[in-house]
C-alpha cells in the first residue's frame, strides 16, 4: 500500500483543496486528481473536468483515473446519490449514501430523526401547506415566543430564517412555502422554537457504527464584521474553539454524535462520512441546530491542518469499518481562516480580476482556492468565494495575527473579508490537544509545519 493509492476528491472549492492538500501528503498515496477542481487544486493534483452531479460521468472519471478511493465534497452530489453510483459500478467512493445524506437533505426527516432518538434539538412542527403554518403560527404555544422558519430541502445554506416577530414569521412561511424562494426545498417546512446561545460545529468521522471526533470550529456566516449583513456561505473560522472544551465534547459525543451514528445503523442507513453537527449551547446543554453530511467551508480548511493522523489513511480505516481500533492525533495549534470573497457576495459578484500578492505569503501560511482559474499564467478570480487564508500559532490570537498578516499580501479588485474572525476568543490559550474523544491527551505535539498547499 505504501505509496501506491490513486486519490480522486470531487468539488472546486476550498474545502475540496484541503482535502485534496491532505491526501497529496499522504505516504500512502502516489497521485491525487480533482474534479473539477479550481487553480489551486491544479497545484496538488491534476484537475479533471466534470460534473459532480453527473454520477455516471464522475464515475467514468474514477475509471479514467483509476482511482483507488474517491471522496465526495460537498452536500448536493451527495444528495444526488454521487456515492451509491460510484460504489455500484465498483468504485471505492468516501461519503453518505443518498439515504444517509437524508441528514442533510431534508430538515423535515433530521428533525424527525433526531426525535426517533432522543437527540436534544429545538422543539418543531412540519407544515407542508402554507395555511396549516400560519395557523399554527397564530396559536402557538407561548413558551414559543420567536422562532426559526426553514425549508425542507437543501437551500445553499439560506433555507432558514430566523424570526424577531410574528410578522417575519408569517413572511416566512408565505417566502418560502407560496413564493416558493427556494425552489422545491420550500415544499414543506419546519418551523421550530428559537434558542440561543453560542454556536459551534464539532465534526465526526464515521463507519456505520463508530465515530471519532476529528474537530470543532467556529465559523462566521454573516458577510460582515459583528455578524451583520447577509448570510453566506461561510466567511472564516477558527479552531479549536473554547466554547466546546473537552469536557462538553464529551457530553456532545455521548448526546448527539453517537446517538446519531448508531440511530442512522438502527434504521438501515449506517452514515460512513464526516458528520456534522451544527450546535447551539443553550442553558440546557448542546442541542443541534443542524446536521451537515460533510466537511463544513470554510471549517475544513480550519480543521484539517490540525490532524496529525494522516486523513487518508483515517478514511481508510472508516471505509473498512475499523475506525473503532483507530485514534485520530491532533497537533497543539490553533488555526484562524479568513476568506477573502469578490465584490458583490453573496449576490452579484463581479470577477474576473487578477489576484496579486500570493508569493509574498508566508511558506508556513496555507491558502486554499475556491473561485480561481489560471490563464495565460495569471491567477483570475471566477466566483463568490476566492480563496481562504489560513494562519496557525500556539495561540488563537497567534493564529489570528499570522492569517491577517498574510491576508493584507494578497489583493483582487473588489475583495472583501471580515476582520474579525476568532476575535471574541482570540485570547483563550490553546487547549491541550484532544485525542479521540476529549479524554486525557497524549503529549502535545508541535505545530504542523511547512508544505504549502499552492499558491
Ligand atoms: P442552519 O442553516 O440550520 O444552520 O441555520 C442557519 C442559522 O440559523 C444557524 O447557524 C443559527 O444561527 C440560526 N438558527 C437555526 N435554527 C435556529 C433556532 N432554532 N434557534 C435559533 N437560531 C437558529
Ligand atoms: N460553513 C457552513 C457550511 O459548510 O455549511
Amino acid at each position: 500500500m505504501q505509496n501506491s493509492m490513486r486519490v480522486l476528491v470531487i468539488g472546486n472549492g476550498a474545502r475540496e483543496h484541503t482535502l485534496a492538500w491532505c491526501a497529496a501528503r499522504s505516504p500512502i498515496v502516489s497521485s491525487v486528481a480533482v474534479a473539477p477542481g479550481n487553480a489551486g487544486t491544479a497545484r496538488v493534483g491534476q484537475n479533471v473536468p466534470v460534473d459532480p452531479l453527473d454520477a455516471q460521468a464522475v464515475a467514468a472519471v474514477a475509471r479514467a483515473q483509476r482511482a483507488d478511493l474517491v471522496v465526495v465534497g460537498a452536500d448536493d452530489p451527495l444528495a444526488a446519490g454521487v456515492v451509491d453510483a460510484l460504489a455500484r459500478a465498483g468504485i471505492r467512493a468516501f461519503g453518505p449514501t443518498q439515504a444517509a445524506a437524508q441528514i442533510e437533505a431534508s430538515k423535515v426527516w433530521s428533525k424527525q430523526f433526531m426525535t426517533r432518538h432522543g437527540i436534544p434539538t429545538a422543539p418543531f412542527e412540519v407544515f407542508g401547506d402554507a395555511a396549516a403554518g400560519h395557523r399554527f403560527l397564530e396559536g402557538r404555544p407561548r413558551t414559543w415566543e420567536q422562532v426559526a422558519v426553514k425549508a425542507d430541502g437543501l437551500a445553499r445554506g439560506k433555507g432558514v430564517i430566523v424570526c424577531d416577530s410574528d410578522v417575519e414569521a408569517h413572511e416566512a412561511v408565505t417566502s418560502i412555502m407560496e413564493q416558493r424562494v427556494f425552489g422545491d426545498a420550500g415544499r414543506a417546512v419546519v418551523i421550530e422554537r428559537r434558542l440561543s446561545g453560542p454556536e459551534a460545529s464539532v465534526f465526526a468521522l464515521c463507519d456505520g457504527e463508530t465515530a471519532r471526533f476529528i474537530g470543532a470550529a467556529r465559523d462566521h456566516k454573516r458577510l460582515l464584521d459583528g455578524d451583520r449583513g447577509p448570510n453566506t456561505g461561510g466567511m472564516g473560522a477558527y479552531s479549536p474553539t473554547a466554547l466546546v472544551p473537552p469536557g462538553a465534547l464529551d457530553d456532545v459525543m455521548r448526546r448527539i454524535v453517537r446517538p446519531a451514528v448508531t440511530g442512522m445503523a438502527a434504521e438501515g442507513r449506517p452514515f460512513v462520512g464526516f458528520l456534522y453537527a451544527g450546535l447551539m449551547f443553550t442553558p440546557d446543554g448542546p442541542h443541534v441546530i443542524e446536521f451537515n453530511a460533510r466537511f463544513g467551508d470554510p471549517e475544513a480548511q480550519a480543521v484539517l491542518p490540525r490532524l496529525e493522523t494522516d486523513l487518508v489513511e483515517a478514511i481508510e480505516a472508516a471505509l473498512d469499518g475499523r475506525l473503532a481500533g483507530t485514534e485520530l492525533r491532533f497537533a497543539h495549534v490553533a488555526t484562524c481562516a479568513v476568506c477573502l470573497a469578490s465584490e458583490g457576495y453573496p449576490e452579484k459578484v463581479r470577477d474576473g480580476f487578477p489576484v496579486k500578492g500570493l508569493e509574498a505569503v508566508d511558506p508556513d501560511a496555507l491558502v486554499f482556492h475556491a473561485g480561481t482559474i489560471e490563464r495565460d499564467g495569471q491567477l483570475i478570480t471566477k466566483g463568490g468565494r476566492i480563496l481562504t487564508v489560513v494562519g496557525r500559532g500556539s495561540t488563537l490570537a497567534g493564529a489570528r495575527a499570522h492569517a491577517y498578516a498574510n491576508v493584507e499580501r494578497i489583493h483582487f479588485e473588489g475583495m472583501q473579508y471580515r476582520r474579525d474572525i476568532g476575535e471574541g476568543e482570540a485570547l483563550t490559550p490553546c487547549p491541550s490537544p484532544t485525542r479521540g474523544e476529549g479524554s486525557s491527551g497524549r503529549a502535545a505535539s508541535s505545530a504542523a509545519g511547512g508544505e504549502a498547499p499552492g499558491r
